[in-house]
């Protein structure tokens, strides 16, 4: 296994066009043309299979585009109290919550909010039970499949080891009648056929379950609004899955939504050489890995630079924090970089915003709209000290 995963997004698309001196630095910016065509891929497969897509707030959950995203989407996929609250306020269509456990002092407040709820364990379901049918939720159970076709352990929720979803095996103690849906998450940034692999593995178990249960939740790690996407065959399966289950299918992706629609801009603020041979060259950037794109460490993984060059000087970027591992990568750049040019990291929109902390005290990007058809720019949020005074106070 390669120690850096390749990023599966990183796609330009207009973002070439965007004057990034026109920005504050650092700065999320979110193409909302690319947006909205993302927004048609996933609504198009709606239409043509009935699928019903909610969009998972724990990759992308900016209150701006609720309205926008409703327009387009059924609804959202939340993982608990603060993001039911938030589904509930600024987005429209159906709230279906899964947590792996929730905590008793939260759950009247969440069932009264969404639509679907699904537990992890027989637990939780036997202990909540009541409270969500008294507010006329629809139950689910989420389930282990056991079979995914991720490398990476930090992203597999269906291995032996996972804490997430129950064993078929262990569905026995559980009354079928308690439940509505059945939930399962297999796939990260995957294309078709790992989902049609795991439904195969599951498929002789779940099937006769369905005649009492009125949906079937696929999870999300659907990559499907990126190019090589085999959307094809995917409407093919869906459209099956339904005729044979007789189940309203759901699925809830987070990445697809948003996939190659935003980028960090940033600044170089020094740039220098150790006169050792062995040292790389360095380039200090107000992005910071650790506090505003936690992934490319967690993964780790390389993530992709506007325009860089195929060959050139080799540059080691990294972020203004403390942290000796605080790197971005290393990049191809024309000539070294200088201080106060503007970078861009692409594909930025997912796992970032919803993850950014202020850690070391380094600033938080602001964040902006940008329209590739007609280059209107609008920053919605700016971060301040007082910001990071009264987290902390
Ligand atoms: C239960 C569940 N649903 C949906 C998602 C969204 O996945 P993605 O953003 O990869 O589409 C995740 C991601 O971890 C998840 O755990």
């Amino acid at each position: 296994m390669d120690k850096f995963f390749q990023t599966m997004g990183g796609d330009p698309r207009n973002f070439n066009k965007l004057d990034l001196y026109k920005l504050p630095s650092p700065c999320f910016v979110i193409d909302k043309r690319a947006l909205i065509d993302n927004l048609l891929t996933l609504n198009h497969l709606k239409s043509k299979t009935g699928v019903k897509i909610l969009v998972a707030l724990k990759a992308f959950s900016t209150p701006y585009f609720g309205p926008l995203i409703s327009e387009y989407l059924d609804g959202c996929c939340s993982s608990g109290l603060y993001e039911t609250k938030l589904a509930k306020k600024y987005f429209k269509g159906e709230i279906s919550t899964f947590s792996p456990a929730y905590k008793k002092d939260d759950i009247k407040e969440i069932v009264n909010l969404s639509d679907h709820i699904v537990f992890n364990s027989t637990n939780q379901l036997n202990d909540f039970y009541n409270i969500a049918i008294k507010f006329n939720n629809e139950i689910g159970l989420r389930i282990n499949p056991l079979y995914s076709e991720i490398n990476n352990d930090k992203y597999n929720a269906a291995c032996i080891n996972s804490r997430l979803g129950m064993h078929l095996n262990d569905l026995y103690n559980i009354d079928i009648n308690k439940l509505n849906g059945i939930h399962f998450h297999t796939l990260c940034e995957q294309n078709f056929t790992p989902l049609e692999n795991t439904w195969n593995k599951i498929k002789n178990d779940i099937i006769p379950l369905c005649k009492k249960l009125n949906w079937l939740n696929l999870g999300g790690g659907h990559h499907i609004t990126r190019d090589d996407y085999e959307v094809d065959k995917l409407e093919t399966f869906l459209k099956q899955l339904a005729d044979q289950t007789s189940c309203q299918i759901y699925i809830e992706p987070g990445e697809a939504v948003v996939l190659d629609t935003g980028i960090l801009v940033g600044e170089i603020i020094d740039s220098f050489k150790p006169s050792n041979e062995l040292a790389p060259n360095i380039a200090i950037t107000d992005i910071s890995a650790v506090s505003h794109m936690p992934d490319v460490i967690e993964a780790p993984y390389r993530p992709a630079l506007l325009n860089e060059p195929k060959d050139g000087y080799r540059v080691m970027l990294g972020g203004p924090s403390c942290l000796a591992g605080d790197i971005i990568g290393e990049y191809n750049f024309k000539y070294t970089p200088k201080v106060g040019e503007r970078i861009a990291i692409l594909d930025q929109a997912h796992y970032t915003m919803v993850k950014t902390s202020f850690f070391n005290g380094v600033k938080i990007p602001s964040v902006a709209i940008w329209d590739s058809d007609n280059d209107n720019l609008e920053i919605i949020k700016r971060f301040t000290y007082e910001d990071f005074e009264n987290k902390l106070s």
